[in-house]
């Protein structure tokens, strides 16, 4: 099944996206799938929760996936973290997304 998800990009554009649940993709890899970031800005750590640009804000009451300890170390060493930050590549795509907003996060 498909899910929609808007995705704000860094350059402020709002892209809906379908992006199927049943593949073992994250957020982050749908950001690339639909080529909403320049190659080599987002996802540099293949999804191991060890970079920070797929870095996102979640902008909507979706509810989330809990954070687990890597990326919650990773997000406390961004300084533009804020309290709505994720790391794309550690939310699965799941049915339970439908309707979430997340606005990728400036690099720095
Ligand atoms: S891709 Fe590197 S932290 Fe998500």
């Amino acid at each position: 099944m498909d899910i929609t998800i808007k995705i704000k990009n860094r350059k402020g554009e709002l892209h809906e996206v379908k992006a199927p649940t049943d593949m073992s993709l994250n957020l982050m890899h749908i950001v690339r799938a639909y080529e909403l970031e320049p190659n080599g800005t987002i996802g540099l750590c293949g999804g191991n929760a060890m970079c920070h640009t797929c870095q996102c804000y979640a902008t909507n009451n979706v509810d989330l996936p809990e954070k687990k300890e890597a990326e919650l170390a990773t997000l406390s060493r961004l300084p533009n973290a804020k309290t709505n930050s994720r790391l794309s590549c550690q939310i699965p795509v799941t049915p339970a997304l439908e309707g979430l907003e997340i606005e990728i996060a400036p690099l720095f």
